[in-house]
Parts: structure tokens; C-alpha cells; sequence
């Protein structure tokens, strides 16, 4: 397959511990729970989470039977099963985003959280996930906005270079990308999304207001501001809901129990994969995929 953009590798990053439990993003964290539960459906059969990291997200997603944690780094993955555990509820893959290692039209959900925001090619993302996701599917999709107050104001004062207002994405560091809210949109036009929800999110990321004000608090009213990105988008972080049309009206049918009827080789794209125990084997190029405490891991093939 050709090659892929490079990945910000979060491999051995303590990232849970040092920006969530130990970073004061209290507010952020209570924040995006609050847009989640507006947009996720009340039930659905299979979600594939990506760039899962630590499973921070995971147990929001209630509704879902189950739920594909999709990273690539196998140290999240890992800090995730250790949070959640194993069970049929939960599988662990460590793959790249660019390379989706599932057969088309798979998942009725997916989700994109803190994520988008490391692609170099964010079109090239969008468009796998949206092959693995069956007509009528559910999209959540935060992304990290170029567009906001702060930017603005920089910007006017002449302390920052780019402007907030241009379509294209800015990597202000590297492999670290803000977007603008209607590129992304017509992104996901292009690929077929109908826009269902826009909700603004983190209004009061300010360290004074963090601070002061407790973080149920400052959340529950960011929780009242959120809907205004309905009309307006100028926070820093911004969550869609996105919708696939759904063919004639008609639901997708059920995904198989076997995880082998939803895993094609990354490399060539073959389905099935062979089961050989402690790893997974592609029939047509031999590639060869190991599934190791309790994580396929399809980064990249066995020696
Ligand atoms: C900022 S963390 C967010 C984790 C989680 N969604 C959250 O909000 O707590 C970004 C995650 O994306 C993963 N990631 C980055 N690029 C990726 C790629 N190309 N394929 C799969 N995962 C990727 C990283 O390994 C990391 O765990």
C-alpha cells in the first residue's frame, strides 16, 4: 500500500497522567462529557473509538454493545485494558488511523476525540473512517479550533504570524494541527456526512477562571454555552455529530460476533485473516500480525 503520513507517536507518553490526572483539566474533561452525552445515540451495536489513548472516553460511551479501541500506540492501549478490562464489550487495536485494518461499511458509531488534531492529512483520515462506517452511522468528531478568541486577538495584536481566519489547517507545532470549522465541514460533505450537531466546547479554558471557580461549575456552564456553536464557532475546541445517509432507510445488518469477520490486512487489504493463535496471518501477501496481551496489533507485521 502507499505510504502513509507520519504519526505522532504517543508510544510510552504519560500523557494520561501528566495532561488529564495530574494536569488541572478537571473542567475540560467534565466539559467534553457534557457534549458527549448530547450527541451520542441512546443505543447502538458497535463503536469504534480512534485514538482511544488511555480509554478516558470509553466508559461515556454507554449505549454501545461494543466498543473497538482503536490506537496507535500500544502504551495507551495498555493503560486502557488495565482501566476497563477485558471483556467481549472491548477490543484493542493498535493500528494507524490511515490504514484501518477493518472491512468497509463495519461500525454503526465511531468517534474521534482530541485526535484529528495530530493529522497531517486530515482528509486522508476522515475518508477511512467514513469506509468503515455503515449508512446511517454516527460520527463524533472534536477537533481543535483555529478559529478562536485567543488566535483572533493574537493574531489582530500582530503576536501571531498565521491567520485564524483561512481554510487551511495550522501546524503550530509539529504534527500538532488547528482547523477551521467550515473546512472541516466541508470535508465532511464531501464525504457524504449530513451535519447533525455543532457544539462549542472549553468557553472558559482560562487559568484565572480554572482558579477561581470549581470545575463542576465552570462545566455545568460551559454546558449552557455549548449550543451556541450551533451559530458561532470561537472556542478552542469544537465537537460535530455527523451522519452517514442511511440507503433507502434501511438498517445495516448486523456485524458477525467473530472478530475475524471484521479484520482485513492493513497491507493488502485482504479479508479474512487466518487465526494462528498468537497471531493473525494475511492468506494473500503473508503478512503476519501478532495479537499479544490482549492487543491485535497491526503497526506493523511480525519478522
Ligand atoms: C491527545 S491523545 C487523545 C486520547 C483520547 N482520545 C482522549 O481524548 O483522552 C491522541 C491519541 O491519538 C493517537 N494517535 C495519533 N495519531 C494516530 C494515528 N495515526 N493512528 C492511531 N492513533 C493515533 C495517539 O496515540 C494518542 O493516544
Amino acid at each position: 500500500m502507499a505510504d502513509t503520513p507520519p504519526v505522532c507517536d504517543y508510544e510510552g507518553s504519560d500523557y494520561q497522567t501528566t495532561f488529564w490526572d495530574q494536569g488541572g483539566r478537571a473542567y475540560e474533561d467534565q466539559a467534553e462529557a457534557i457534549a458527549l452525552r448530547r450527541m451520542l445515540p441512546a443505543s447502538g451495536r458497535m463503536l469504534l473509538e480512534l485514538g482511544a489513548g488511555a480509554g478516558r472516553n470509553t466508559p461515556r460511551y454507554t449505549g454501545y454493545e461494543r466498543i473497538v479501541l482503536l490506537d496507535y500506540s500500544r502504551t495507551q492501549l495498555a493503560q486502557a485494558r488495565a482501566r476497563l478490562g477485558d471483556s467481549p464489550r472491548y477490543v484493542y487495536i493498535a493500528a494507524d488511523i490511515y490504514k484501518l485494518p477493518f472491512i468497509d461499511a463495519l461500525f454503526d458509531g465511531a468517534t474521534m476525540i482530541r485526535t484529528l488534531h495530530h493529522m497531517a492529512e486530515a482528509p486522508k483520515a476522515l475518508a477511512q473512517v467514513r469506509r468503515v462506517l455503515t449508512p446511517g452511522a454516527n460520527f463524533i468528531l472534536e477537533f481543535a479550533n483555529k478559529l478562536n478568541l485567543k488566535a483572533i486577538l493574537r493574531y489582530w495584536l500582530g503576536r501571531q504570524k498565521w491567520s485564524p481566519f483561512t481554510l487551511e489547517p495550522v501546524e503550530f507545532v509539529a504534527l500538532n494541527f488547528d482547523f477551521h470549522p467550515k473546512g472541516i465541514r466541508q470535508w465532511l460533505l464531501a464525504l457524504g456526512f449530513r451535519i447533525e450537531k455543532t457544539l462549542t466546547v472549553s468557553h472558559f479554558r482560562m487559568g484565572l477562571l480554572k482558579r477561581l471557580l470549581p470545575a463542576s461549575f465552570l462545566a455545568a456552564l460551559d454546558g449552557l454555552a455549548q449550543p451556541s456553536g450551533a451559530l458561532w464557532q470561537l472556542t478552542p475546541s469544537v465537537f460535530v455529530k455527523a451522519c452517514l445517509a442511511s440507503k433507502d432507510g434501511t438498517a445495516s445488518k448486523p456485524a458477525s460476533d467473530n472478530i475475524l469477520d471484521w479484520l482485513r490486512c492493513p497491507e493488502c487489504t485482504t479479508h479474512p485473516l487466518s487465526d494462528q493463535g498468537d497471531h493473525l496471518e494475511c492468506p494473500d501477501c503473508g503478512s503476519r500480525w501478532a495479537f499479544r496481551d490482549g492487543i491485535y496489533d497491526f503497526r506493523e507485521p511480525l519478522p
